[in-house]
């Protein structure tokens, strides 16, 4: 069965991560014969040079009929002064959106071989391994209605709506259970539920919906708890479960425990398993061009998309494990050098993964 994959590079250090991912993503198409096609697109500040829109009718349509998208990254300096409809975020917005991709899966794995690049002490991380799960495609940041007026005194106001509805809630939280029951059968779902009455609905669906998984351990935390636990005991969670704002930031949070956003991958996806994956990271204007962006984000954006769409999970470790012999040798991009090792531009990054394989 042939399955489509769609790249879509976008702007800044995109084209160049891409790159290397594109390489590692065709040589395990060949040697585990995946039977794997490939596609192209325009999205985002590229698109926007393009056909004056960062989502293209041509790349949704692609998009749409993908088994699986592969992503680089979205914005930068260029395209800063549009009007937010036409910023290039608009694209990434508008594809998980338009493709329903509710579920935005985050690891936080340190690897053991970066454990000084980490802010914090080496106990307080080593080992560390959580998934944050994060609701993507409702919250405040969809609400109706949205926008700035102007109040009868005379004074603009901003203004935004903050609603779930409980089949949002409910396809989450099953998400987050599943994948809780698949891990360390631990599931904290934050909320701020002394203030919200959103997230008061949230909690008490998640504890609904721990009736029908009786083996995973279900806790709950306000946001402001788990943003300082975060930093306290990281370890203490296994997966956590969240709405789209708070998800945000503490997953941004998160990814910082293991030193590098170099590093990490993400995976966004449907009720139909299809998915889009990209890594944590943004375009990083201040560095591209330069050839020393770390592609490890994306290419083990790959492995995820692998196991979680296209069910090859062989294929999926085979990059995981080059990765870490990689880190083993010693090879660092610039965002994870330190001393000793020996420090490597993009592109040698992607061979030396190439190798490994
Ligand atoms: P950023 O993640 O692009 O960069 C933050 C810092 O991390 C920079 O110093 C950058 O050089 C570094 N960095 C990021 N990825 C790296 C990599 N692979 N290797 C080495 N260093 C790396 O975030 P920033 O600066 O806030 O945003 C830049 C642009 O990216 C903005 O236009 C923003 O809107 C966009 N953005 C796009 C995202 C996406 O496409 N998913 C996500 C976040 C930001
Ligand atoms: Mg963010």
């Amino acid at each position: 069965m042939s399955r489509t994959i769609l790249l879509l590079p976008g702007d800044g250090i995109g084209p160049e991560i891409m790159g290397e991912a594109e390489k590692v993503l065709r040589w395990v198409n060949e040697s585990f014969k995946l039977d794997l096609s490939f596609q192209h697109g325009l999205v985002g500040g590229a698109a926007l040079d393009d056909s004056d829109t960062p989502l293209p009718d041509e790349t949704l349509e692609l998009a749409t009929k993908a088994d699986a998208i592969l992503l680089g990254a979205v914005g930068g300096p260029k395209w800063d002064g549009l009007p937010m409809a036409k910023r290039p975020e608009k694209g990434l917005l508008g594809l998980r959106s338009k493709l329903e991709l509710f579920a935005n899966f985050r690891p936080a794995i340190l690897y053991p071989q970066l454990a000084s690049a980490s802010s914090l002490k080496p106990e307080v991380v080593s080992g560390l391994d959580i998934m944050i799960i994060r609701e993507l495609t409702g919250g405040i940041y969809f609400g109706q209605p949205r926008g700035v007026r102007q109040l009868e005194s005379g004074e603009r106001q901003g203004y935004n709506t903050y609603a779930y509805t409980e089949t949002e809630i409910r396809r989450i939280g099953r998400v987050a259970f599943e994948t809780a029951q698949q891990r360390g059968k631990k599931l904290c779902s934050v909320d701020k539920a002394n203030v919200l009455e959103v997230t008061v609905l949230w909690r008490e669906i998640m504890n609904e919906l721990k009736l029908e998984y009786p083996d995973v351990e279900l806790s709950h935390m306000y946001v402001d708890n788990a943003a300082m636990q975060l930093v306290r005991a990281p370890k203490q969670f296994d997966v956590i479960v969240t709405g789209n704002m708070f998800g945000d930031i503490l997953s941004d949070e998160a990814a910082m425990l293991t030193g590098s956003i170099g590093m990490l991958p993400s995976a966004s996806m449907n009720s139909a398993k299809q998915g889009m994956y990209e890594p944590c990271h943004g375009s990083a204007p201040d560095i591209a061009g330069k050839g020393i962006a770390n592609p490890l984000a994306t290419i083990l954006s790959v492995a995820m998309m692998l196991r979680y769409s296209l069910d090859e999970g062989a294929a999926a470790a085979a990059i995981e494990t080059a990765v870490g012999k990689v880190l083993d040798q010693g090879l660092r991009t610039a965002d994870i050098m330190s001393e000793g090792c020996t420090r490597v531009s993009t592109r040698e990054m992607g061979e030396a993964v190439l190798a490994q394989l």
